[in-house]
């Protein structure tokens, strides 16, 4: 059974990802939460599933490595890699401050860098599959998102060199784009925007998000997590042997390209 690491596995999309990997994949579940980690493990390890959990901050090197190192003595060689893991939070730009601009780098696009090199390292010239957690925010030229919008821009381009870093040996590179799907990233942002923004004050998350989903996704509907998780698996699997290096879309039609 091909081993497969999923970053960003206690989050809402995250844990979609490596419940849906696990039908073909052992799976290792990493993330900084460690309590909702342990929950989503433990769940998917009673219902059968080979797979094992470690807790690992995508935004440093040595913990990344050490997550590879957990993988490959619990479960076997890694060969295929989802890049989950991520932040982001609505900042006015006059507003944003440098901090919130190299956290969300560090953790989006730095992190995202950083798991990628270790696979590309550890295939040292053979194959292995790797699909990147973008955002439909990396093509909108959101006033609200400028640092998380431009960290997953910088993701799609980062996928594109892995891409041809790795195709003379079969190793893969693919991003998604995620539209609007109801998780705790939304939650925070909704709930923020009610807080701070007087224009909000009398709806609720769901309903804000509601609003969100009305006026941007064509087919006015929003996401789920197993829409992401599906299309994850798709792109890790050997169906997708010839796409590399493509950017997809799953956003109702948000983003059209
Ligand atoms: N929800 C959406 O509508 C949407 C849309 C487009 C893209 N995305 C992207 O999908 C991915 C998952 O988002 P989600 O909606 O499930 O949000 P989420 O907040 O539920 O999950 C994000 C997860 O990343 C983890 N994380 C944060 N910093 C980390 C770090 N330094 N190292 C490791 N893990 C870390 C969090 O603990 C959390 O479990 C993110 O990359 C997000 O940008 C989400």
């Amino acid at each position: 059974m091909s081993v497969a690491l999923v970053t960003g596995a206690a989050g809402g999309l995250g844990a979609a990802v490596a419940s849906r990997l696990v039908e073909e994949h052992a799976v290792l579940l990493t993330d900084v939460d460690a309590g909702h980690l342990e929950k989503i493990a433990s769940k998917l390890a009673a219902n059968g599933a080979r797979v094992a959990h470690t807790v690992c901050d995508v935004s440093e090197r040595a913990s990344v490595q050490a997550a590879f190192a957990v993988a490959e003595e619990q479960l076997g060689e890694v060969t295929a890699l989802a890049n989950v893991a991520g932040v982001g939070k609505f900042t006015p730009f006059a507003e944003l401050t440098e901090e919130q601009w190299d956290r969300t780098f560090a953790v989006n696009t730095r992190g995202t860098f950083l798991t990628c090199q270790e696979l590309v390292h550890r295939r040292a010239g053979r194959p292995g599959a790797i699909v990147n957690i973008a955002s439909i925010g990396a093509r909108l030229g959101m006033e609200a998102i400028a640092h998380y919008g431009s960290s997953k821009a910088a993701v799609i381009e980062l996928t594109h060199v892995v891409a041809r870093v790795g195709a003379p040996s079969g190793l893969r590179a693919n991003a998604v784009m995620p539209g609007l799907i109801w998780t705790d990233m939304w939650r925070a942002t909704t709930e923020s925007l009610i807080a701070n923004d007087p224009a909000h004050a009398d709806a609720t998350p769901e309903q804000l998000f509601a609003g969100f989903v009305e006026q941007m996704v064509p087919m006015g509907r929003p996401q789920v997590p197993a829409d992401i998780a599906e299309m994850v698996a798709f792109l890790l699997s050997e169906k997708a042997v010839n796409i590399t290096g493509q950017t997809i879309a799953v956003d109702g039609g948000a983003v059209m390209t």
